[in-house]
């Protein structure tokens, strides 16, 4: 039976992939430390049949252990989030690549045998997606909007060259990256060095570049990550949700059902030393999230989302995956529906009492100048 070392298999991703893998029959093993920002305590949604090792990736006594006994490493562990990754710089360089870099020394010196391995990467590292000039009929890479254009509040991108309004078109693996977060950054390094590692090695790898992924069991307490959650756990303590900018920027969400089985094929594919955009293709507005869960939470007409006036400092205005790289190479497709995927969150939503700490999380941004003021 192949063995699968699940790194970070206690959080919300590597939770759901452990709940795959198991179901598909293999032998899982979970390296965790339980962050004290994601969890309190042990989770309640823990596997039964799979082997829980409370330790840190960064132990490289443990990891060597651990990997010894792998035919497969699938490497979801990092910290993850994008503003905090501004302040506590080492910390996430440490925990994202140096631990990283640390678990590849490992299998490159201690004679680890491994049939392949999987690293959760992130769009984030591709800062603004992709766009079009349809003056012009050319393709464009905007860099992130300075504040000049955000202060004056014009959102859209403008096209370097003749000012036309540019329109998003879906991001191919091949545009040039700009990571502009240190968690961007740390996770552009955990894929390049994976892959990098393994080509030299003849070990097939492949790096998933996850989109917005949203679901059960993601930490509706950790107010640096998912959108859903933040605008989840405001609803649900009677808060509008606060929107930045004008509410039309827009993301793609996946359900993390369709990210656990994107894993699991990625797995199980011949394909090799390559990077692939994980999500729908299909983007939704910001505000129109928020309108969806304020209908799901049964709070229309006493809740309204909220335009702030303000905006975030490094927020991309539009960003969404090509996904014929995926289809092609895993036989990937995203399955779960928007409006779908969004009641299984609420229902699940309504059994967790999330504290709102929204604004406390805001507050702490603010005192590092980190969200712009009009
Ligand atoms: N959630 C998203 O929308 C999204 C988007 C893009 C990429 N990703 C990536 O997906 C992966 C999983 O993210 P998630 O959303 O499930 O986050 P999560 O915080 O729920 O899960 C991460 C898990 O890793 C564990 N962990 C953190 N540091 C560790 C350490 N030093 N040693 C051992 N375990 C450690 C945490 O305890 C947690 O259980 C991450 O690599 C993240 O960068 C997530
Ligand atoms: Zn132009």
């Amino acid at each position: 039976m192949t063995h699968v070392l699940v790194t970070g298999g206690a959080g919300f991703i590597g939770s759901h992939l452990v709940d795959e893998l198991v179901s598909f029959g293999y032998d899982v093993t979970v390296v965790d430390n339980l962050t004290e920002q994601v969890h309190v305590g042990k989770p309640d949604y823990l596997n039964d049949e799979v082997e829980y090792i409370w330790g840190d990736i960064r132990d490289r006594e443990l990891m060597t252990e651990l990997l010894e006994d792998a035919d497969v490493l699938n490497h979801q562990a990092s910290a993850v989030g994008v503003g905090q990754s501004m302040y506590e710089i080492e910390k996430y360089v440490e925990v994202n690549t140096l631990a990283t870099a640390r678990i590849l020394d490992i299998i490159v010196n201690e004679e680890i045998d491994l049939e392949k391995v999987i690293v959760a990467s992130s769009m984030s590292s591709y800062g603004e997606g992709a766009y079009r000039c349809s003056e012009e009929d050319e393709i464009r890479y905007p860099p992130l909007r300075d504040a000049e254009q955000m202060k004056a509040g014009e959102w859209e991108h403008v096209c370097s060259e003749c000012g036309a309004e540019l329109e998003p078109i879906p991001t191919p693996e091949s545009k040039p990256r700009e990571s502009t977060s240190v968690y961007a950054i740390s996770k552009r390094d955990q894929e390049e060095l994976t892959l990098s590692v393994c080509r030299a090695y003849d070990i097939p790898a492949v790096a998933l570049r996850y989109f917005n992924i949203y679901g059960s069991r993601q930490s509706l307490d950790n107010p640096y990550t998912g959108v859903c959650a933040i605008f989840s756990s405001r609803i649900k303590n009677n808060n509008p949700p606060l929107i930045f900018e004008d509410g039309q920027q827009t993301r793609d969400f996946i359900h993390v059902s369709d990210v656990a089985r994107a894993n699991r094929l990625a797995m199980e594919s011949d394909a090799s030393d390559v990077a692939l955009n994980i999500g729908t293709g299909d983007p939704k507005t910001i505000h129109s999230i928020a309108q969806t869960l304020i209908e799901l939470y049964g709070k229309d007409g006493e809740l309204e989302p909220e335009i702030a006036n303000d905006f975030r400092q490094g927020d991309i205005r539009h960003c969404f995956p090509d996904t014929a790289l995926a289809a092609e190479e895993i036989g990937f497709e995203a399955e779960v529906g928007f409006k779908q995927g969004m009641r299984e969150l609420v229902e699940w939503g309504r059994t967790q009492d999330a504290e709102d700490r929204f604004e406390e999380a805001q507050t702490e941004l603010e005192e590092k100048g980190l969200v712009g003021e009009d």
